[in-house]
């Protein structure tokens, strides 16, 4: 064996070495979505980029049921949402009834954050890592007519992105699920 050749083999073994002990690693770390127990190699399912394991395939099954039925999914995860988001803070700060709550709020923070927010609430696997939305808003003196008009703005952010009704309609139940908390009531 020349010296190249024995070079070529050594760097050859190296990569394939890596790349098992780090497919070994992915498969040690992963955990069941459900229940936090070790996942079973050969369940896993990508969803948005992210690997989720599982620890049976009743699991596995219950995550593709469950995303399948979100209404996070049915309007077109992740891009829709972004999409919604992104024109909805667009109508609340040229909305007079309300834009000056957010005169000293970081919007590009806010935007992804309320993505993060509305994933999650929507049906999405990613969880919400912020605040809870009582302490959120609980210096803001928020009153009913407040609320009113940001989810009109919502409302009418879906209806400008040509979402039909009725998943309008689900979505803004799943957000007036937070006005007692948002109002601090
Ligand atoms: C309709 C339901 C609402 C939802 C789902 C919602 C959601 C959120 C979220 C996710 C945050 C970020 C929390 C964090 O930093 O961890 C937030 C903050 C905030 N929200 Fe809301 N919100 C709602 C209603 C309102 C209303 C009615 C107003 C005012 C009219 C409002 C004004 C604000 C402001 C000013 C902040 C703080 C931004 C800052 O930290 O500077 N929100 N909201």
């Amino acid at each position: 064996m020349t010296r190249t050749t024995l070079l070529k083999s050594l760097a050859a073994l190296a990569v394939a070495a890596f790349a098992s002990s780090l497919s070994a690693q992915e498969t040690a770390e992963l955990k069941c979505f459900y229940t936090g127990g070790p996942a079973k190699p050969g369940l896993n399912v990508e969803y948005e980029g992210v690997t989720y394991g599982f620890c049976s395939e009743a699991n596995q099954k219950k995550f593709q049921e469950e995303r399948a039925a979100s209404v996070y999914q049915r309007i077109g995860g992740k891009a829709a949402l972004s999409a919604a988001v992104d024109l909805f803070y667009v109508k609340v700060l040229a909305d007079e009834r309300v834009n000056h709550f957010f005169e000293d709020t970081n919007m590009k923070r806010q935007h992804s954050k309320q993505k993060e927010f509305l994933a999650a609430a929507l049906g999405a696997p990613t969880p919400w890592t912020g605040k809870d939305m009582r302490k959120a808003h609980e210096n803001l003196d928020l009153r009913e007519e407040d609320f009113a008009a940001i989810a009109e703005n919502l409302q009418a952010t879906l209806k400008e992105l040509k979402l039909g009704d009725a998943i309008i309609g689900e979505i803004m139940t799943i957000v007036a699920s937070t006005k007692k908390d948002v109002l601090n009531q």
